[in-house]
């Protein structure tokens, strides 16, 4: 039955909503922790009432996230964080099944991105949850008519953390928000194995290339880096890591990868991959050193890691080979090719991270969601963690969801824990 008639939305096609729910329902199988948080919501309605407008990449695994917040009593509409990242049958299964407003279409311009981030803004949330804080920047800039009555918000990925912690640093944010990406049950699984695994899926899925033997260099050794690196190794690449952090880069070191600069990497690497959260890492002094054929590709979250801009000018020609590879021809013939438009491409090109590790990822969403809705009036405007029993109860149950068991402390191991007194 379609309840899509008066729901506001911009969304490719309401035609595709079958094969959403499909995939919807795929991706819940290997959610357990969200589904029990879902059916903990719908018993005790604790987002009641609460306006929320996330900015999230559109794919199954939030779209099972914006059902539990509807679940959980809240009024929720959801546009992308990203101009690729939407899946367009999970944007029309919400909105047709679910009655969620989705501002999102795959492929859309700046102009659109940036009308669907005011759509959603319009809501007047009270709660703001995003992926890169793009909408919290509205509502602290262009939107400040919106911000009102917002109380909190969430964040979900690295960049966006760095950016809000940036404003509470200058005095300016307006509200407290929890850093959702700092939680253990959110990095240590999503940024490692989830960035590791997907980013490789999405390089594959554009280029189909072999990556044993290849030489791939990974820019940036935070945990995306840590993943990625030791990813590829597993399909037999040979590994460089690139870093300006001393400590990672002997981390990276020690690891048994090669640590090197861009510009000793840069006439040897046959993929190179930026995972820094920084601008410019691959540039003009890079490409002008590459071989013929390699290929570049980002899984940060912005778009800013590959110095396009100076690609396109080093280039006489540029062609779609295929979707999402785009062959930059340079001046002396030596043929570049840029995957997935420079940005994220585990969710250009490929599905974004697997549900098992997003169901840890949105089950801090939805319970830092409940926990700001009783605490908030207790926070400053600053960046506050997950609260530790929030992150500790999240891996209990995804250890139970996933049938393990682990051992407890005695009552003596217990208060040795908390005494001096003996010792050799
Ligand atoms: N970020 C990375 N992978 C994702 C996914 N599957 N869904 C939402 N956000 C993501």
């Amino acid at each position: 039955m379609s309840k899509a008639s008066n729901i506001a939305c911009d969304v490719k096609d309401l035609g595709l909503a079958d094969t959403g729910k499909l995939r919807l329902e795929w991706a819940d199988q290997f959610m357990p922790v969200l589904t029990t948080i879902r059916k903990q919501f719908e018993k005790k309605q604790p987002l009641k009432g609460i306006r929320v407008s996330a900015c999230l990449h559109v794919t199954t695994e939030t779209g099972n996230l914006m059902i539990t917040l509807k679940a959980g009593g809240a009024d929720v509409v959801i546009c992308a964080s990203n101009p690729l990242s939407t899946q367009d049958d999970v944007a029309a299964c919400l909105v047709r099944d679910h009655g969620i407003p989705v501002y999102a279409v795959k492929g859309e311009d700046n102009d659109s991105y940036y009308s669907h981030l005011n759509s959603a803004i319009e809501h007047r949330p009270n709660l703001t949850m995003d992926d890169g804080a793009d909408l919290v920047t509205l509502a602290h800039t262009k939107r400040t008519d919106m911000a009102k009555d917002i109380f909190a918000g969430t964040e979900e990925t690295t960049t966006g953390v760095i950016r809000l912690r940036s404003m509470s640093r200058q005095g300016i944010l307006k509200y407290p928000i929890v850093a959702v990406n700092d939680a253990n049950t959110k990095h240590f699984f999503d940024n490692r194995y989830g960035t590791g695994q997907s980013t490789l899926d999405g390089i594959l899925r554009a280029t189909n290339v072999l990556i044993a033997g290849l030489a791939v260099v990974v820019c940036g050794y935070g945990w995306c880096g840590k993943g990625l690196a030791l990813r590829s190794r597993g399909l037999g690449a040979n590994v460089i890591v690139t870093e300006v952090d001393p400590t990672r880069a002997l981390e990276a070191a020690m690891e048994g990868y090669r640590v090197m600069s861009l510009a000793e990497a840069a006439p040897i690497g046959n993929l190179f991959i930026t995972v820094t959260g920084n601008k410019n890492v691959l540039r003009k002094e890079h490409f002008e050193k590459m071989q013929d054929g390699t290929l570049l590709a980002n899984s940060g979250h912005f778009n800013a890691e590959i110095d396009i801009p100076a690609l396109e000018k080093l280039a006489t020609g540029k062609r779609t080979t295929r979707s999402f590879v785009e062959e930059y021809t340079l001046r002396d013939g030596r043929k570049l090719n840029l995957l997935g438009e420079g940005r994220l491409i585990n969710l250009v090109s490929a599905e974004g991270h697997p549900a098992s590790v997003m169901d840890m990822s949105f089950a801090n969403q939805a319970l830092a969601a409940e926990y700001l809705v009783e605490n908030a009036s207790k926070l400053e405007n600053k960046v506050y963690p997950v609260p530790e029993a929030i992150d500790q109860d999240i891996a209990a149950k995804k250890l139970d969801a996933m049938g393990i068991h682990i051992d407890k402390l005695t009552a003596e191991q217990e208060k040795y824990m908390v005494s001096w007194s003996e010792g050799t």
